[in-house]
């Protein structure tokens, strides 16, 4: 099969920092169609071999096990090709058409990895031009909008130009191995789907924790936020693999409708809900890794007053018969003690005690999602220390660790999704009516946090949140993961 990536903003930051060692990691494992090209859109004036020149002076940045030899870049430089064009000029699109109709590829693919305003310009350009034909395929980064009025007008606009089964909207936390994982655990395995649910599950945490500040990115994060830059897409996405009814197939509608009855019974916040239920943090300075770290408010490009929010703690409910009553916990920040992303599950206690076990020990399930991938199932156990006492327990845990069992056979999020919108899969891709209900959920929110610090509470950098979070947790009579 014959494919043409089209990627717009093909020198920008994204398309070397994660698409173009993606596709070469593909390009590697053989699992890229032989018969494709890559072209890069972008104004700048480059010739083809310029911009493999570009391309492999930034395969020097990118992690040595996924840096290509000279004699594979040359390799897969072949399949590099550049048009200079301008997104607002009619004829720029005209000459596209023209390049793209000399090859006619089986399937051509719009990579749209520029900045979303631009994203409405790009389609309506491309409709004029007779470049939404049946054979292409459009995929959308986030943030798609900044609030569900926004999101929903690029929607609208990408609808009038592409039906839906041509749009793919990008989340790269669904392509990860651990979150596939998740759904293989739940759907490809009939040993806790019985236990998935509010008799047995106590609560539910979802810890998306970062290391690293904003890097160079203050000024896009100032106006952006942790809410809409994990929550209302990662997070949320995470929720509905947590909490969704098995689908009828693994057809990507079907995975699609059950999520978005996920995003539909998750509580609104009532001024109440939001005063107890969320709590919001910005980094100050402090350390990482014994070093000093400047605080948010004076990182490069963020306002000296900011109130954008670097951290963000909540506690929702699903309004269904599977979930009533169970406290969904989301977390998530940036300068915290530790890069780690994990979920989770705390079961029920034994509902009847005869050993002594430590206070609140009960059965936890944690799927660790990064740096490391795999899986804990926390238990309770008689362990040789206690010989004496026969009747006390102590906590135990079985460990699958995905990466060693896996190893170089793991693929990761970018390199799956890519191949996924060649090959035409939308499984992992995100329908509007999802996005649109997320935006619907998080938006009272935004609406409270816009231009004001009320209740924005310090956190020192390399710590895990402000104490806030903790204390909202433990009304609920729980603790954080790290806190167990
Ligand atoms: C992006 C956010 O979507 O996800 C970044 O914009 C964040 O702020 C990144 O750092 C985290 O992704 P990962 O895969 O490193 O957890």
């Amino acid at each position: 099969m014959s494919f043409d990536l089209v990627l717009f903003g093909g020198t920008g930051d994204l398309a070397w920092r994660k698409l173009m060692p993606a596709l070469f990691q593909a390009f590697r494992h053989g699992t890229l169609p032989a018969d494709g090209r890559i072209l890069g859109i972008a104004r700048d004036d480059l010739t083809n071999e310029q911009y493999r020149e570009l391309i492999q002076q930034r395969f020097a940045d990118v992690e040595l096990a996924k840096r290509p030899t000279a004699e594979e870049f040359g390799r897969f430089a072949q399949l590099l090709q550049f048009q200079r064009l301008d997104l607002s000029r009619p004829a720029d699109y005209g000459r596209l058409k023209d390049r793209l109709a000399q090859r006619r590829a089986d399937v051509v693919l719009m990579y749209l990895a520029t900045a979303p305003s631009l994203f409405t310009t790009v389609c309506e350009q491309l409709a004029a031009a007779g470049l939404n034909t049946p054979n292409t395929r459009i995929v959308l980064e986030k943030p798609l909008g900044h609030d569900l009025a926004s999101n929903r007008e690029i929607n609208e606009t990408v609808r009038r130009v592409f039906s839906e089964q041509q749009v793919f909207r990008i989340d790269h936390y669904l392509g990860k191995p651990s979150v596939q994982n998740l759904f293989a655990l739940r759907f490809g395995n009939a040993l806790f789907e019985p236990l998935w649910r509010r008799e047995n599950i106590a609560n539910i945490q979802v810890t998306i924790a970062e290391d690293l500040g904003v890097e160079k990115r203050g000024a896009f994060y100032d106006s952006t936020g942790a809410l809409r830059d994990m929550v209302q897409n990662h997070a949320l996405q995470l929720v509905c693999a947590l909490a969704m009814e098995p689908p009828i197939s693994s057809d990507a509608d079907a995975i699609r409708d059950e999520k978005l009855k996920v995003l539909r019974s998750m509580r609104p916040w009532t001024p109440e809900s939001m005063a107890q239920h969320a709590v919001r943090g910005q980094y100050g300075p402090g350390s990482v890794g014994g070093e000093p770290v400047p605080g948010y408010r004076q990182e490069p490009g963020v306002a000296p007053d900011s109130c954008t929010e670097t951290f963000v703690a909540l506690r929702t409910e699903i309004a269904n018969w599977r979930w009533a009553g169970v406290p969904f916990y989301i977390r998530t920040g940036k300068r915290l003690a530790a890069r780690d992303a994990h979920i989770a599950v705390n079961f029920r206690p034994a509902p009847h005690a005869i050993f002594k076990a430590p206070m609140g020990a009960a059965n936890r399930l944690v799927i660790h999602l990064q740096p490391r991938d795999g899986l804990q199932l926390h238990l309770l156990a008689q362990g040789q220390e206690n010989r004496r006492h026969m009747q006390s327990l102590s906590p135990v845990h079985l460990d699958l660790d995905f990466d060693k069992r896996f190893g170089s056979e793991r693929v990761g999020a970018y390199e799956r999704l890519l191949l996924d919108v060649i090959d035409g899969r939308l499984n992992l891709f995100v329908r509007s009516d999802e996005q649109e209900a997320a935006w619907r959920w998080v938006e009272p929110l935004l609406d409270a946090w816009q231009g004001n610090d009320a209740g924005l509470r310090p956190y020192a950098a390399g710590s895990w949140g402000p104490s806030a979070a903790s204390a909202m947790i433990a009304r609920d009579g729980f603790c954080w993961s790290e806190e167990q």
